[in-house]
């Protein structure tokens, strides 16, 4: 089945299978090895991209639902040799050991920094009224769907902080 996924800003024809995941259409058929596969069983968050602006992870979606669809991977974020501030903020707190899970990590805040701009609330959040404050609750709640084996957690935590530091 012929799908065209903007990858990037560039757009992808690739003649797909029908049961191929998002996950391995940008690892396999576009060459996109930034994505991780961990479990390919939506359980670790390794293999997280934002569609049209909206954090998913890859692996439990079909490539042919996403037909028409603009998706970012973490190879989509820097600006030339200029890194998107939530890469910058990961490399500042040193915020990974072996790095596999990160560039799911990274995508994932910044999906995070988008849900809270727009002021959607989190199964933790106490005001649902008023803008989102981020709390660490917050950011752990947020950031539960990415594991990171490594358990570099604290210092996710404040690389998330500084990231939404930088975005106010
Ligand atoms: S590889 Fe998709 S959630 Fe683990
Ligand atoms: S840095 Fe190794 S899994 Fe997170």
């Amino acid at each position: 089945m012929l799908t065209t996924i903007r990858v990037n800003g560039v757009d992808r024809a690739v003649e797909v299978d029908p049961r191929t995941s998002l996950l391995d259409f940008l690892r396999e058929r576009v060459g996109l090895k930034g994505t991780k596969k961990g479990c390919d069983h939506g359980q670790c968050g390794a293999c997280t991209v934002l569609v049209n602006g909206v954090r998913i992870n890859a692996c439990l979606s079909l490539a042919v639902m996403h037909d028409g669809d603009e998706v970012l991977t973490v190879e989509g974020l820097a600006d030339g040799e200029a890194l998107h501030p939530v890469q910058q903020a990961f490399l500042s707190e040193d915020a990974f050991q072996c790095g596999y899970c990160t560039p799911g990590q990274i995508c994932s805040t910044v999906g995070l920094l988008a849900e809270v701009a727009a002021g959607q609330p989190s199964e933790v959040t106490a005001d649902l009224a008023g803008p989102v404050t981020l709390s660490d609750a917050e950011i752990r709640e947020r950031m539960s769907g990415n594991i990171c084996r490594c358990s570099a957690y604290p210092q996710i935590l404040a690389a998330v902080r500084r990231a939404a530091g930088a975005a106010a």
